[in-house]
């Protein structure tokens, strides 16, 4: 069986998608879920589906060894940030090379970086005037945004459009391929 953690700071909609599509499958499984915030909706989302939940202090956001230890216990394979707003340290990066990736709600590298997330890339995106925009799957380094691209889906922006609209259009595009490409990398590995 190859496991997965995954990493959320808040509603945790992406998490939940991929806890769904995993439920029964006899190859892969959501070993568990941790989070920055306490107070993430994702944490309780998870506890609902039994999955076993770990809060990643202050501390070890800069200083990983337990995250490390957790996340060994559990035996993971792949890490997925869904909505995980914090940086990945270096070393955890090293622990696990080619071994964790973020979903991004939009076509990077344009609209990534420190800050943009959430709401934030989406009012850029209709402010810019953009005709399109859509979701980014990615490996994940120690800077935002900026390892190797693993899959990308488009969505148009239409002129009228809001940046309420635009996320809800994306959002859409996250659920629908962010699992089957996490099941995808899994049995390429
Ligand atoms: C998603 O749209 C995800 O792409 C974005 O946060 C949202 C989380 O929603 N992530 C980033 O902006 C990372 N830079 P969710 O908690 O409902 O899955």
């Amino acid at each position: 069986m190859k496991k997965i953690a995954l990493l959320a700071s808040g509603t945790g909609s992406n998490a939940k998608k991929i806890i769904e599509y995993f439920k029964g499958s006899e190859i892969i499984s959501v070993a568990c879920l941790l989070s920055n915030k306490s107070s993430a909706k994702a944490l309780e989302m998870a506890t609902s589906f039994n999955i076993p939940t770990h809060i990643i202090s202050k501390e070890e956001l800069g200083n990983p060894g337990q995250t490390i230890l957790y996340l060994k216990s559990m035996s993971v394979d792949l890490i997925v940030l869904a909505g995980y707003l914090k940086k990945i340290p270096q070393d955890l990066v090293e622990v696990y090379p080619n071994k964790i990736i973020n979903i991004h709600p939009a076509l990077l590298p344009k609209f990534g970086g420190k800050g943009m997330y959430g709401m934030h890339v989406h009012k850029a995106v209709v402010e810019q005037g953009e005709s399109e925009s859509g979701m980014t799957i990615h490996y994940v380094n120690a800077k935002y945004d900026d390892g190797a691209i693993i899959f990308q889906a488009k969505c148009p922006v239409q002129p009228s459009d809001t940046a309420v609209q635009v996320a809800a259009n994306v959002l859409r595009l996250e659920h629908k391929h962010y699992a089957p490409v996490v099941e995808q990398i899994l049995i390429d590995k």
